[in-house]
């Protein structure tokens, strides 16, 4: 599979980034507010679909874990996206992959809310994601993996600075059927991210 013809940017989109670029504050912990959202971000298909719909979950569970520690975990983590107006966007998400030596690498996520997206925030928060993790953990290869189909995505983690390394064929069970998707990672010691 091609890796995605790259496209000139969008001026106005430009202009998103950098003022989202001064604000330092995209992530925040999850709050009880959050919570129905948080919800029905997970479990109606619509939130989810095309890419992120793997079928129905407890609905109870998001609150349960969220009670025993904020989502905040050694297992798995997400932080609320928030965005430049306030409110809810969506999530960030991050779990350890099994390394020599252990703490070296995690795998990142994102979902945001249908009426967030294509406003430049699922890359700014993918940026400010690796940014937090680089700073407050050992942390040396940040990876995230997509379908081969979710464009946004892939130009999203481009635009966070992240590589793509190649494609992982039926990784993943969507719709019905196995499908492609593609690994992508940052370094510690990669370049940052072009301003814009
Ligand atoms: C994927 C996702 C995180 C991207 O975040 P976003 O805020 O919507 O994307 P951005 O506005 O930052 O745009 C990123 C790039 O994708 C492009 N893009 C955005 N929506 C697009 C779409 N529907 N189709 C094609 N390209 C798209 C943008 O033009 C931009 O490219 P550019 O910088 O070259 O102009 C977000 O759309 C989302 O949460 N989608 C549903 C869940 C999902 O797919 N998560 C990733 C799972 S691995």
């Amino acid at each position: 599979m091609p890796a995605p013809r790259s496209r000139p940017a969008n001026p106005a989109r430009l202009v998103q980034h950098h003022q989202m670029r001064d604000d330092p504050d995209l992530l925040r912990p999850i709050e009880e507010a959050d919570l129905d959202t948080m919800r029905r971000l997970f479990t109606e298909p619509a939130m989810c679909k095309p890419f992120e719909w793997f079928g129905f979950r407890d609905p109870h569970a998001f609150r349960r874990r969220w009670e025993a520690d904020g989502w905040i975990g050694k297992d798995d983590s997400m932080l609320a996206v928030r965005p430049p107006d306030g409110g809810f966007a969506g999530i960030v998400s991050w779990r350890p992959i099994r390394t020599v030596p252990e703490g070296a690498c995690v795998e990142m996520g994102i979902l945001l809310l249908p009426e967030h997206r294509g406003r430049g925030i699922g890359t700014e928060a993918q940026r400010q994601l690796v940014e937090y993790l680089f700073a407050t953990t050992l942390v040396n290869r940040v990876q995230a993996g997509t379908d081969v189909e979710n464009v946004a995505e892939q130009r999203a983690l481009e635009r966070a600075g992240f590589l793509r390394e190649g494609v992982l064929r039926g990784c993943a069970f969507i719709g019905g059927r196995w499908r492609d998707g593609v690994m992508y990672a940052r370094l510690r010691d990669d370049p940052a991210p072009p301003s814009a």
